[in-house]
C-alpha cells in the first residue's frame, strides 16, 4: 500500500499566562476538526498545540504571583493542556518553549540566520508593548482616553532603548512577495492575503530580535547578555515539533514544511512576514498556507479581563454539551470572519440543526427499523430514481466536503453535509414509510434501507466535528470500528441486509433550559 501522504497543521502555542477562554479554543478546534477529516481521509496527520512561555509579559506575571518563571509555567501551562480532554481535541503533542530541545532549536535557527547574514547587532529606540509583545513605529500608535500612547490592539507600550540583533528583514521584500505569488492560496482569506502583501510592498524595516533588559528567554547563542525576541522563540515551535535541528530526523523529513499554521487575525503579520523570512534566511522551506481565522466577540462586545465577559470553554461544555459547543463553534461563522457569541445563538443551532434536524431523523428511521423490520438492517428492493438520487447525494458530498476543507472552509464543508440531512428529511415526509407499513411493507424496507444507509455517510462524514454523537449513530446502525474511515463511504461497504442493530437512542438532546424559554 502506498503511503499515506503526510499533513502537518497547527495552532499558535498560547501564551501561558492568559486564562483559555472560547477564543483560544476556537483555533485549535478548527485545528482538530480539519485533522480528524484527514485522518479519516487517509492522510499521515500530525496535529500541534502547545504553550509559549518566554519573554517579559510571564516573567511580570510569575513576579506578580510570587514565584519562579519556570514553576510558574509548570503549573499554569496545565490550564491549556486540559483544553484537549475537555473538547476532544486530537492533538499529537503539546509542546513547551521552555523545554531544553526548543532552546537546541532556537540557537540552530538563529545560527542559521546569521550565517545567512540577516544578523546585526546595533541598538533599538522604539515603542514596545509587553502584552501584545510586539516593536510598534509612532505612526502606528494611537492616543489613550487620558492621552497616553497605545498600540493598535489598545495595548500600554513603553519607549525602549537597549543594544538589541537585528534581522534585516528590509531585504526580503521581493522574496516574500514571490513566496506569496507562488501559490493564489498561500495566505488565506483572500481579504488576509491582500493586506499582507500591501503591508510588504509598502516597504519593510528591519527587526530588533533580542533583549537584554530581563532574563526570561532563550541566550542568544554566543552573546548571553541578550535573549531572543520572543515571537523569534515561539515562531521556532513549529520546527522543534518535528525534529529540527535534525533535518534528518523521520519527522522533519516527514512533516516539515507545515501544510497550514492555523492562526487569528492579529497574529498574521508574525507569521506571514517575519516567519517565511525567517525560515528562508536559515535556509528551510516557509509553510504552504498560512490561514488567518476571525474573532469572536461575547454578545456583541470584545472579550476582555475588565468587561469580565470571558466565556471559559468548560463553561458551554457543561451547559450544552460537547458536540454541542464543538458544532456550534465550527458552523456559526464562516470560517475566517469575525463574530458574535451569544448563548441563544448556542441554543438555535443546537435545538434546530442537532437536535431537530440531524438527531431526530436517525432517531425516527432506527425507531421504525427497530419496531417493523425485526430489529435489524432490512432487506431493501427495487430502487426509485428518489432513492437513487438521495443516495448519490450522500455520496457525491465527500467531494465536497474534501474541496471546502482543502481551503480551511469548515462551516462550508458543514453546509454541505447538512444539506444531504435536509434532503433525506424531506425524504422522510415525502416516502412517508409509516403509511406504507400498512399497504406496501415491501416497499417501507426499500425506504427505511435508503435512509439507514444515508445516515452511515452522514455519521462517518460528521465524525470531525461531532465525534462522539457521530460514533454513537454508527454504534446504532452496527458499523464496525475499522469501517468508519472515508475509505468505507463505497458501494460495496453497504449497510449488509440482516445485520441485528442495538435498540436506537436519541443521540443529540435538544436544550430546554432557561435561554430557549426567553426567546
Ligand atoms: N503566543 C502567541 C502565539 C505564538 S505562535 C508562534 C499568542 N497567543 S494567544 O494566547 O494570545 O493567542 C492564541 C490564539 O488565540 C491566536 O490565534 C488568537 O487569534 C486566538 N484568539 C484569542 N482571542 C480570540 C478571540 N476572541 N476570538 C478568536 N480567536 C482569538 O498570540
Amino acid at each position: 500500500m502506498a503511503e499515506a501522504k503526510a499533513y502537518y497543521i497547527t495552532t499558535p502555542i498560547y501564551y501561558v499566562n492568559d486564562k483559555p477562554h472560547i477564543g483560544h479554543a476556537y483555533t485549535t478546534l478548527a485545528c482538530d476538526v480539519i485533522s480528524r477529516f484527514m485522518r479519516l481521509d487517509g492522510r499521515n496527520v500530525m496535529f500541534m498545540t502547545g504553550t509559549d512561555e518566554h519573554g517579559q509579559k510571564v516573567e511580570k506575571s510569575a513576579q506578580a504571583d510570587g514565584t519562579d518563571p519556570q514553576a510558574f509555567c509548570d503549573r499554569v501551562s496545565q490550564n491549556f493542556r486540559d483544553l484537549s480532554p475537555l473538547l476532544n481535541f486530537s492533538n499529537d503533542g503539546f509542546i513547551r518553549t521552555t523545554e531544553d530541545r526548543h532552546t537546541t532549536a532556537c540557537q540552530a535557527i538563529w545560527k542559521g540566520m546569521a550565517d545567512g547574514g540577516d544578523i546585526y547587532l546595533d541598538s533599538y529606540a522604539g515603542w514596545y508593548s509587553v502584552r501584545d509583545e510586539a516593536y510598534y513605529a509612532e505612526d502606528e500608535l494611537e492616543d489613550g482616553p487620558n492621552g497616553e500612547k497605545l498600540s493598535p490592539f489598545g495595548a500600554p507600550v513603553e519607549w525602549v532603548e537597549e543594544p538589541s540583533y537585528f534581522f534585516r528583514l528590509s531585504q526580503w521584500q521581493d522574496r516574500l512577495l514571490a513566496y506569496y505569488e507562488s501559490d493564489a492560496n498561500r495566505i488565506l482569506p483572500l481579504s488576509r492575503r491582500n493586506e499582507v502583501i500591501s503591508f510588504v510592498k509598502s516597504g519593510l524595516r528591519d527587526l530588533s530580535i533580542s533583549r537584554t533588559s530581563f532574563k526570561w528567554g532563550v541566550p542568544v547563542p554566543g552573546d548571553d547578555d541578550h535573549i531572543m525576541y520572543v515571537w523569534v522563540d515561539a515562531l521556532t515551535n513549529y520546527l522543534t515539533a518535528v525534529g529540527y535541528p535534525d533535518t534528518d530526523a523521520e519527522s522533519f523529513k516527514t512533516f516539515w514544511p507545515a501544510d497550514v499554521h492555523m492562526v487569528g487575525k492579529d497574529i498574521l503579520r508574525f507569521h506571514a512576514v517575519y516567519w517565511p523570512a525567517f525560515l528562508m534566511s536559515a535556509g528551510l522551506e516557509p509553510p504552504k498556507r498560512i490561514f488567518a481565522h476571525g474573532w469572536w466577540t461575547v454578545e456583541g462586545k470584545k472579550m476582555s479581563k475588565s468587561l469580565g465577559n470571558f466565556i471559559p470553554p468548560d463553561e458551554i461544555v457543561e451547559k450544552y454539551g460537547l458536540d454541542q459547543a464543538r458544532y456550534f463553534l465550527m458552523r456559526e461563522l464562516p470560517f475566517g470572519n469575525d463574530g458574535n457569541f451569544s448563548h441563544q445563538a448556542v441554543v438555535n443551532r443546537m435545538n434546530s440543526e442537532l437536535a431537530n434536524d440531524f438527531g431526530n431523523l436517525a432517531q425516527r428511521v432506527l425507531s421504525m427499523v427497530n419496531k417493523n423490520c425485526e430489529a435489524a438492517v432490512p432487506h431493501p428492493g427495487d430502487l426509485t430514481i428518489d432513492d437513487a438520487g438521495l443516495l448519490r447525494g450522500a455520496r457525491e458530498v465527500l467531494e465536497k466536503m474534501r474541496a471546502a476543507i482543502d481551503e480551511q472552509l469548515i462551516h462550508q464543508a458543514l453546509a454541505a453535509l447538512w444539506a444531504v440531512v435536509g434532503d433525506a428529511n424531506r425524504y422522510v415526509d415525502a416516502q412517508a414509510p409509516w403509511a406504507l407499513k400498512k399497504t406496501d411493507p415491501e416497499r417501507m424496507a426499500t425506504v427505511l434501507y435508503v435512509l439507514a444507509e444515508v445516515i452511515r455517510h452522514l455519521a462517518i462524514l460528521a465524525q470531525p466535528v461531532v465525534p462522539d454523537g457521530a460514533g454513537r449513530m454508527l454504534d446504532q446502525l452496527a458499523v464496525a470500528e475499522d469501517q468508519r474511515s472515508f475509505a468505507a463511504l463505497t458501494d460495496d461497504r453497504m449497510l449488509r441486509p440482516g445485520t441485528a442493530l442495538p435498540k436506537p437512542q436519541g443521540v443529540f438532546p435538544r436544550y430546554a433550559g432557561p435561554e430557549e424559554a426567553d426567546a
